[in-house]
């Protein structure tokens, strides 16, 4: 629970390697500081999309209420935490330190000891790269985070700027894009960002994005890591045209997700292991936006979850450029299939193609283009824009 999981880190890497992958953790001095004033109460869950050994997370828990017993608590915390990191033996010490946290508190303030068994990781716990990860935000979710500080090469378009910027700012934007109206975000961040000319322009569209309740310089970050940092905390804004989307929800009182199931394609080519058994294969260059899918024209034997039709899949790249958002294809073939990672699926609840049918117009219709304008600033559509989206004129 104490600081021998980082010192255990920092004996076993490199400061090269570290700082390759900014390697270094908050403690508990900054976890108090990032945290300081928040009434945790306001906030269901706590995500921490670089989560190291789970500094921040250790402390959100020194907050969050005990259950009847430890495993309830526990049990009751894996449901309100959320944990990335690209190293999975983080995610497994920072899932043990918060166990321990919740043994120990029990034995504290409530007198109770336990025979506990540790658990593995929940499933919301994921090894995964936080700059490309749908983190599936809602409204009251609070994005806890001391992200990497390297350079690294800003994708274009970004808000960030050209070239080699702070990976700091691209994690940031990261979350803040794809985050809906009333997600808190609470981050240690290189003072530059806060003071630099050359972040103005990303302060700039941050603030018509985020209420920024505080942006404050707080000196050298320590620890091997020279360099003087700044706590961000703001909240996710309603959208612009708020009134707008306020009138067509309430019209709507049905969304996408009442009538589908909305998953993301699994296979990610090159990652995903190979078996024996051939199906047929949907990618983002063989499934043609429009079209109906009768017959796979592309086969492949990855070892992953397959999907039966009819089903409809739609591109997760998409940006507010694009004269439609949701570009989407219909699959009425009933056999298994294979579904690369570039795509969105969406299986109608009741397995019936004109469900499916009547997605497509839903898709289709202008208002949508709006809607997912306004919900999502981002250049990909997440599972959750998805399943929020009204079904108007389905
Ligand atoms: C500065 S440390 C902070 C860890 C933790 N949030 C804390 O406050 O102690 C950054 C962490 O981000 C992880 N990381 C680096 N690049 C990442 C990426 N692209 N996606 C997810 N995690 C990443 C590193 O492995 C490291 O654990």
């Amino acid at each position: 629970m104490n600081g021998h999981a980082t010192d255990f880190v920092y004996s076993t890497l490199s400061l090269a390697d570290r700082r390759k992958h900014g390697v270094f953790f908050s403690g508990p001095a900054w976890a108090k500081k990032i945290l300081s004033g928040q009434k945790m109460a306001r906030w269901q869950r706590f995500i921490d999309p670089s989560v190291g050994v789970g500094d921040l997370l250790i402390e959100v828990c020194n907050y969050l209420p005990l259950e009847g017993s430890s495993s309830k608590t526990i049990e009751n915390w894996a449901e309100r935490l959320v944990a990335i990191d690209l190293r999975k033996s983080f995610l497994d010490i920072a899932w043990l330190r918060i166990q321990a946290l919740a043994v120990h508190r029990h034995s504290v303030e409530k007198n109770q000891t336990s025979d506990f068994v540790f658990r593995g990781l929940p499933k919301s716990f994921i090894v995964g790269d936080a700059l490309t990860i749908d983190l599936n935000l809602r409204q009251h979710d609070c994005v806890v985070m001391n992200p990497p500080y390297q350079r690294i090469i800003a994708p274009t378009k970004s808000i960030v700027g050209k070239g080699k910027r702070s990976a700091a700012a691209l994690h940031l934007e990261h979350v803040i894009l794809q985050a809906p109206p009333g997600v808190g975000v609470f981050a240690l961040v290189p003072d530059v960002l806060r003071s630099g000319s050359s972040y103005e322009r990303f302060r700039r569209e941050f603030r018509k994005i985020v209420d920024v309740s505080s942006f404050d310089p707080f000196g050298a970050f320590g620890n091997q890591a020279d360099i003087d940092v700044a706590i961000f905390a703001a909240t996710t804004k309603a959208p612009t045209c708020e009134n707008q989307v306020a009138k067509v929800e309430s019209a709507q009182d049905k969304n996408v997700g009442d009538f589908f199931d909305v998953s993301v394609g699994p296979v990610v080519p090159h990652r995903t292991p190979i078996t024996g058994k051939v199906y047929g294969y949907l990618t983002a260059k063989n499934a043609v936006v429009g079209k109906d899918i009768s017959l796979p024209e592309e086969f492949a034997s990855y070892a992953c979850r397959v999907e039966k039709g009819p089903f409809v899949i739609v591109r997760r790249t998409s940006s507010p450029s694009d004269r439609k958002r949701a570009r989407s294809t219909m699959v009425t073939y009933s056999k298994e299939l294979l579904v690369e990672n570039h795509l969105l699926i969406l299986k109608p609840k009741d397995k019936k193609v004109s469900t499916c049918r009547a997605l497509l117009r839903v898709l289709n219709d202008q208002s949508t283009d709006e809607w997912l304008n306004n919900f999502i600033r981002c250049r990909h559509l997440t599972v959750g824009s998805l399943k929020q989206l009204p079904w108007i004129n389905g």
